[in-house]
């Protein structure tokens, strides 16, 4: 079990204090950002875009995300290692407790799906089977195709009330925790207040729960040159990783990132 468990973040939940994540695909970056102090490490499967030059998550397999799960591990002290269950992996409850199984013995303490209230039943199921969930909810990247690009989501009053519906249905379900990404910061924060269990956003405001943020992109690194208005370069000013890495963490403990210019309105 690491140290940081779901009771310590439900703790800061219930404190007021900022919960920090940051992506990690291996055991150097596990090491390195265990030592600036990120409580949670994401294993996300945005590895696919920064690690494999894929132009979306889509073909990230659930063998792919095992070995960067157990890579991070072993670089890991004391952080709570969070896995993506990718595209298709968990499409029925059968694949849901095969490809949960995979990541778990592989190193997880809890697994990341991307949706909304249908996803209740696979909660419940794997809650009940020892799987801790966190919800990713608002803009899906698994969902692009559908979505129609990588858009802000619960931009009106409509999309918003399903949202608000859909994480207490999740609460309900079991979820241990939520993400939400690209949300008006107006709404994740009504989403923050109406559930107990933790909220992480990214894109989302300042008043979740905490933040998280790819690693790369905090780090200024990017295939395309471009990087989403809701990122800020931690690198700028600073003369290594090791700076930059601990300047998240205090910025987030601080509520001082993600600021105003960070996050969008409805
Ligand atoms: O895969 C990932 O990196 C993620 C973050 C964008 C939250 O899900």
């Amino acid at each position: 079990m690491p140290d940081i468990t779901l009771t310590t973040l439900q703790s800061l939940k219930q404190k007021g204090e900022k919960i920090t994540m940051l992506t990690c695909y291996d055991a150097t970056f596990a090491h390195t950002c265990c030592e600036a102090g990120v409580e949670v490490l994401l294993v996300g499967d945005s590895l696919g875009m920064v690690l494999q030059g894929h132009d979306s998550t889509l073909p990230v397999t659930n063998g792919d995300m095992a070995y960067h799960v157990a890579a991070v591990k072993r670089g890991n002290n004391g952080a709570m290692i969070l896995a993506d269950l990718p595209f298709m992996s968990y499409a029925t409850t059968e694949q849901a407790l095969s490809s949960s199984a995979q990541l778990m013995q592989a190193g997880a303490h809890m697994l990341k799906i991307e949706g909304a209230a249908w996803l209740a039943d696979t909660v419940r199921l794997l809650n009940e089977r020892g799987v801790p969930v966190c919800v990713h909810m608002g803009l899906t990247p698994q969902a692009v195709n559908v979505l129609g690009g990588y858009k802000v989501q619960g931009r009106n009053e409509n999309q918003a009330r399903q949202m608000r519906a859909d994480a207490i249905a999740l609460e309900q379900a079991g979820a241990a925790m939520l993400l939400l990404e690209c949300v008006p910061s107006e709404l994740a924060a009504e989403i923050t207040q109406a559930v107990k269990i933790p909220v992480i956003g990214i894109g989302a405001g300042n008043a979740t729960d905490g933040q998280v943020l790819v690693l790369h992109d905090m780090l200024g690194l990017s295939l395309s040159g471009r990087s989403p208005k809701f990122v800020k370069n931690f690198m700028a000013g600073k003369d290594s990783i090791q700076a930059a890495l601990s300047a998240y963490v205090e910025e987030v403990k601080a509520v001082t990132f993600p600021g105003a210019e960070h996050g969008f309105s409805a």
